[in-house]
């Protein structure tokens, strides 16, 4: 059993889903409808701090700023705490998360903060879990979180069981020098629909996310053949083709759902011109405006002409 908390620290990167998570078969436990797969964004992600301290309620600070207990993100970061609290459900803790990925990038957080979450809770508590408990409890915070456990390429298994504990990430082996992710900056304004809520209403309301899982399936095996085969055309079309499938069934929603902005639009058929020109370079997108570009090193100067200010982050380095 537990000890009581000490302190700890920890960071984990942010990821970007080449196939997406997208719908919930349990809202509770954060079980996907899909199995997804992901590169992690090296060293851009949270560090996070757990201290105990005396008191009834916990105390979240977020980048300098302390949270409103009843804030939601105050509670969200609570009640995940709760999860690891129950040896010792009195015991109070002071936590203290900052992101280095630049605001302007307007890339969520809750992916690297609930993973640095975990680890920091599992030292605190002296828990010893093992990479695959850790992503399961990472996967309760926000499901995404199940991936930044790792670093590199990583996929994250569907499951099949009921309790979920067959339903976590693992790192894959191949690495790929050279390859880059870009972040371009189209708004960092809090999304009005956040994840979890867009999830639930596309599940429930477009006839077209029918066909997701089928899609999510092949292409995350595409995705695995193209990895293996360090195939960049392969990857690059498949993840493309991926998020826009995605955001085809937010859009057949209702309310209909529409992350993009007329920039991001814009950033599309910009990336779709230079594409036409022979330029190898794709994007993907999440639930918000903001495009996340895929290239290989050796178009790093052509691409970062065409965006100035681009963040490119090479997660296997050159
Ligand atoms: O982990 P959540 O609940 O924030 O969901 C993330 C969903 C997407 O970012 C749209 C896709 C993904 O796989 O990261």
């Amino acid at each position: 059993s537990a000890t009581p908390g000490a302190s700890a620290e920890h960071f984990a990167p942010s990821n970007i889903a080449l196939c997406k998570y997208w719908g919930k078969r349990d809202t509770e436990l954060n079980l996907p409808v899909n199995g997804s797969l992901s590169v992690s964004l090296d060293h851009l992600g949270s560090r996070t701090r757990v201290e105990p301290i005396d008191g009834e309620t916990d105390s979240v600070w977020l980048n300098g700023t302390q949270q409103r207990p009843d804030s939601r993100f105050a509670k969200r970061v609570s009640a995940f705490i709760d999860l690891f609290r129950i040896y010792h459900p009195e015991q109070a803790f002071r936590v203290t998360t900052e992101n280095n990925i630049p605001t302007a990038a307007g890339l969520a957080s809750s992916a690297s903060g609930f993973a640095a979450l975990t680890k920091a809770m599992n030292d605190a508590f002296k828990l010893e879990l093992s990479d695959t408990e850790l992503s399961v409890m990472a996967r309760m915070g926000s499901g995404s979180a199940c991936r930044s456990l790792f670093d590199g390429f990583v996929e994250w298994q569907m499951g099949v069981r009921e309790d979920g504990m067959d339903s976590y990430a693992l790192p894959l082996e191949q690495c790929w020098p050279g390859l880059c992710v870009g972040l371009i900056h189209v708004d960092e304004n809090e999304k009005s629909v956040d994840s979890r809520a867009g999830m639930q209403r596309t599940k429930e309301t477009a006839h077209l996310y029918q066909s997701w899982p089928m899609q999510a399936a092949a292409d995350l095996s595409k995705l695995q053949q193209a990895i293996a085969e360090r195939d960049f055309a392969l990857l690059g079309s498949v993840a493309e083709q991926n998020a826009l499938s995605m955001h085809a069934t937010m859009i057949a929603s209702w309310p209909p759902l529409l992350y993009w902005q007329p920039d991001s639009v814009a950033a599309m058929q910009k990336i779709w011109k230079l594409r036409a020109e022979g330029l190898a370079l794709y994007f993907t997108m999440d639930a918000g405006p903001n495009l996340k570009l895929l290239f290989e090193d050796a178009s790093r100067g052509a691409v970062e002409a065409q965006f100035p200010g681009l963040e490119v982050v090479q997660p296997f380095g050159i």
